[in-house]
């Protein structure tokens, strides 16, 4: 639930940061600017589900943008326009994602080659205009990247969405290493269960059990303890850490 109030405070962790969010219409990333709107940052929200978006950013006194970031066009031309409305950009977090479910031997190329649009593809664009841009200005940002545990381990039926997330993982490492000399640090994170709207349609009680069974905590994620590691990776806390992939599953993955 987007709570904040409609103007970023002067203080905080992020204060005065220029900040991107993709996905944040909704669950973990309109968790992340809220989280990030309560520590002082300028944000631009994107997000396909327009009216959606433009609502959480109301709330926040972001600026919202709608754009489908499978298309690569319109993802590179969209988050242009967002660094022009910030005035410059300091923090990317690509969080937007999708999740499709599919048996291996039923996994269509139209459901691969989408899944990878949204999860990856998209993630390289918008990294590529926003390092140029933090390059150009001396800037020494930060960007963070939204994996997952199935990135690690991988996960039944998700062999399209698991190589997606595993593929989050190589390109934040080589971003770190390529734009680190930029001062720009690259991290992702790789949250365990948490019970957005993702998936929800086929989630039902005895699944949830069976996943909290898993953690050593005994329970699922919630969107805010996603938002509260990417605050550490985006803000100064998090200034000698990059190319990780750091788990947010409750214990369900440990390395
Ligand atoms: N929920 C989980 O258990 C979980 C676990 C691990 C990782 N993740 C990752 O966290 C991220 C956020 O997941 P969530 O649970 O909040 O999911 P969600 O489905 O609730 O939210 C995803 C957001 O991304 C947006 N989006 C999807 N495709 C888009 C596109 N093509 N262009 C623009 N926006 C698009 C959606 O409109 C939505 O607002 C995803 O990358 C997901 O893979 C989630």
């Amino acid at each position: 639930m987007v709570t904040a109030s409609a103007s970023s405070p002067a203080t905080g962790q992020l204060a005065g940061r220029r900040v991107i969010v993709t996905g944040a219409a909704r669950g973990i990333g309109a968790a992340i600017a809220t989280t990030f709107a309560e520590q002082g940052a300028h944000l631009a929200l994107l997000d396909r589900e327009s009216e959606r978006c433009a609502e959480t950013a109301a709330l926040l006194g972001a600026h919202s943008f709608a754009v489908d970031l499978g298309d690569p066009a319109s993802a590179t031309s969209v988050t242009t326009a967002a660094i022009d409305a910030l005035g410059g950009i300091d923090v990317l977090v690509n969080n937007a994602g999708i999740l499709l479910f599919a048996p291996l031997l039923e996994i269509t190329v139209h459901d691969w080659d989408r899944t990878f649009d949204v999860n990856v593809r998209s993630m390289l664009l918008t990294t590529q205009v926003v390092a140029r841009a933090m390059i150009a200005s001396g800037t020494k940002g930060a960007i963070v990247n939204m994996a997952s545990m199935g990135g690690k381990v991988g996960s039944p039926r998700q062999a399209h969405y698991a190589a997606s997330k595993a593929a989050v993982i190589s390109l934040t490492r080589v971003s770190a290493m390529e734009l680190g000399p930029h001062g720009i640090r690259v991290n992702c994170i790789c949250p365990g269960y948490v019970l957005t709207e993702m998936g929800a349609a086929t989630r039902t009680t005895e699944m949830v059990a069976e996943w909290s069974s898993h953690s050593p905590l005994g329970r699922c994620a919630e969107p805010e303890e996603v938002a509260e590691m990417a605050l550490f990776l985006a803000s100064d806390q998090g200034r000698y850490c990059t190319g990780q992939a750091m788990n947010v599953s409750g214990g369900m993955v440990m390395h």
